[in-house]
């Protein structure tokens, strides 16, 4: 809301206007006061007494000389005061236009607008810089939010066509409620109430470090809950699973509950990814930096190299066909990376390509105040 009256311009000269009065009311006064009494002294000491006209002549002249010397000094200052006034005022109001003009062009839904640094000193390049960042971060989320919906649209769209499509069936009776009719209608339902408690579980992941309940964990009880959890799974599926833990390791600051999420998702993944007869393994050690660095690695497929920096987005799947059918809705590792992060940490992901087997590394700081 803009309130009516002075303007910056305004303001910036009465203040000045103040100033300048003040400073000459000021020397009007000394000069008054001070200037004939020294005036007289100085003629007195030049042996010339009080009372012949020529003195008095002499004061008038001092007089109207100091009138003369004050009007003019103010008449300057308040014309100064003025065209530094408009000056300051042209170059501040030029500046907080161009800001006022970006700001409404980004509530106008632009969010790509920027501005430039104004060049009138450090406090102005300060806001430009922080308008930009605001800028920048209202982008990045509105990107988000429309690809989050996007892929929403996409995952809910199939199970809901194909479940239309046979309740069309049904009605007009091209189709009968077979077992498999059913089996059908309650796998896309599952598919529905899986990406529902996805989304709930990548939103929670995604608060961060709020919903954390951190305390001193081993390493080594972190992977072997996380391998007990994940054995019977890999038992089924043909593949070993094997613990590795480097002894004598710190413990870490983690919400243990978070951190099974973590490995589960990425054991799981191994899993689904290594074929029978192959391997993975779960290990923990000590990096050059003194980070404690979790490791799922496993001899499956691999990942290709132009793919390794997309698998952390949510509903990112490499072969989207195949990763469906396996039952991914493309959001475990988009959890992974949100808990890490939460926790302070970093994720990455590394394969020799495909084929050739993938390793995902967890490196997190050991919880403070203990011997490493
Ligand atoms: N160990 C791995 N080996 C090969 N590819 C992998 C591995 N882990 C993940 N990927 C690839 O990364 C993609 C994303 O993984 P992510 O865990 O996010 O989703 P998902 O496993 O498909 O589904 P969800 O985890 O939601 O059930 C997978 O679809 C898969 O293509
Ligand atoms: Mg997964």
């Amino acid at each position: 809301m803009t309130s009516p009256g002075w303007g910056l311009a305004g303001r910036l000269l009465a203040a000045m206007t103040v100033v300048v009065l003040a400073g000459g009311f000021t020397a009007w006064i000394v000069a008054a006061a001070v200037g004939p009494v020294v005036f007289h002294q100085h003629m007195g000491e030049v042996g010339m007494g009080a009372g012949p006209a020529a003195v008095m002549h002499a004061e008038e002249a001092f007089q109207s000389a100091s009138a003369l010397t004050l009007t003019i000094a103010l008449v300057t200052s308040v014309a100064a005061s003025l065209a530094v006034s408009v000056f300051l005022t042209r170059r501040i109001a030029s500046s907080l236009g161009t800001l006022t003009s970006a700001a409404t062009r980004i509530a106008a839904g632009h969010l790509d607008s920027r501005v430039d640094r104004p060049s009138l000193g450090v406090e102005f390049d300060q806001l430009a810089d922080a308008f930009n960042d605001m800028a920048r971060q209202l982008e990045e989320s509105e990107a988000l939010r429309q690809r989050l919906l996007a892929d929403v649209a996409h995952e809910v769209r199939t199970p809901v066509a194909v479940i239309g499509a046979y309740l069309e069936g049904l009605e007009d009776g091209v189709t009968t409620l077979t077992p498999q009719t059913v089996s059908v209608l309650r796998d896309q339902g599952a598919r529905l109430a899986r990406l529902a408690t996805d989304l709930a579980a990548v939103t929670r992941a995604e608060q961060g470090a709020r919903s954390l309940v951190l305390a001193p964990t081993s390493p080594h009880a972190l992977l072997s809950a996380a391998l007990a959890a994940a054995r019977s799974g890999y038992d089924s599926a043909g593949v070993e699973l094997e613990l590795d833990v480097d002894p004598g390791l710190p413990t870490v600051a983690a919400d243990a509950d978070r951190m099974s999420q973590v490995l589960g998702n990425l054991l799981d993944n191994a899993r689904r990814h290594t074929p029978r007869g192959g391997s993975v393994r779960l290990s923990a050690h000590l990096t050059e930096a003194g980070l404690v660095r979790l490791t799922v690695a496993d001899t499956g497929e691999g990942i290709d190299p132009d793919q390794l920096g997309l698998i952390f987005e949510r509903f990112y799947r490499v072969d989207t066909a195949r990763d469906r059918t396996s039952g991914g809705s493309g959001i475990g590792l988009a959890i992974v990376r949100a808990i890490v992060h939460a926790h302070g940490g970093t994720v990455t992901a590394t394969s020799a390509g495909r084929d050739r087997g993938s390793r995902f590394d967890i490196d997190l700081m050991p919880a403070p105040g203990q011997p490493v």
